[in-house]
């Protein structure tokens, strides 16, 4: 039997928590070899570690700064000389900060902007350098429901996911005009119940209590259906999707308009 993503190749930057985690876990499940990359060294090995206790060789780890540049030269060596191909790339580490614009400080402007929209910049200038050298590939971007909507206490990090919903375009485009067979589309959840989230809600208040397992009007989903939507996106089921932006909110965009 084979797997919807059976041996490619793909990199997932923050995948040792959360949605990312997630992702890795479901390419892995579907076939994949997967290089998890983020800051966090001890989850991610330990991720790495039992994936390939599991599954044999499926995973492999390295310490990633995704919005240094530095680190992404070191990255591009890493998937070279383990791989040597990408077949998929998930830009999907991130940061949430709170504030509206009249509470968000220049520093948290920046930090936002460093780790959220270098990060994607960065990682889609690798990911098309390696994938036109082994004939094409998809990157699929983790930006936000906020880069669409407006969040009125999210200032920085509203602006943040909008450069890398309107990156995504610009490469999705540059990449067919330039006849690279690389897809480039960018997911667009709403709530997904993870550390970040969990973490941004006051203390005493469990977000479990809305997702929608527990009602289908509420927009909290889990990371798994986030990992869904990237496997379509990874798999050759998607070839001819190309530049969109998905959203995995349960609806949540279109009740607002
Ligand atoms: N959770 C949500 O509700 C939600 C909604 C919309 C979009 N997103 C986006 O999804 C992505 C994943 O979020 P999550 O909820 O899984 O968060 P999370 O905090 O659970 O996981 C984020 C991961 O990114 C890593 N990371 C942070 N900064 C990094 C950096 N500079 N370099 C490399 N790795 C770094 C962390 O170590 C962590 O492993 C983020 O881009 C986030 O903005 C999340």
């Amino acid at each position: 039997m084979t797997g919807r993503v059976q041996d490619k190749i793909a990199l997932v930057t923050g995948g040792a928590s959360g949605i990312g985690r997630a992702i890795v876990q479901a390419l892995v499940g579907e076939g994949a070899r997967v290089l998890i990359a983020d800051i966090n060294a001890d989850a991610g090995r330990a991720l790495a570690d039992q994936l390939n206790e599991e599954r044999g060789a499926a995973a492999s780890f390295i310490q990633h700064d995704a919005s240094s540049e530095a680190g992404w030269n070191e990255v591009a060596v890493a998937v070279r000389e383990r791989y040597g191909r990408l077949d998929v790339l998930v830009n999907n580490a991130g940061i949430l900060l709170k504030g509206s614009i009249e509470e968000t400080s220049l520093d948290d402007w920046h930090k936002l902007l460093r780790v959220n929209s270098d990060s994607a910049f960065l990682g889609c200038r690798v990911g098309v350098a390696l994938m036109k050298d082994s004939g094409g590939g998809s990157i699929i971007n983790v930006s936000s429901i906020a880069a669409l909507a407006g969040k009125d206490d999210y200032a920085g990090y509203c602006a943040s996911k909008g450069a890398v919903a309107a990156l995504n375009r610009a490469v999705a485009a540059h990449c067919r005009k330039q006849k690279y067979r690389i897809r480039c589309n960018s997911i667009h959840p709403d709530g997904v119940l993870t550390p970040m989230t969990v973490a941004s809600y006051p203390p005493g208040i469990d977000p479990a209590r809305f997702t929608i397992d527990s009602d289908p009007m509420n927009r909290m989903c889990l990371p798994e259906d986030v990992a869904a939507a990237a496997l379509y996106l990874a798999s050759d089921e998607s070839r001819a999707i190309n530049g969109i932006e998905l959203r995995v909110d349960s609806g949540q965009f279109v009740m607002s308009i």
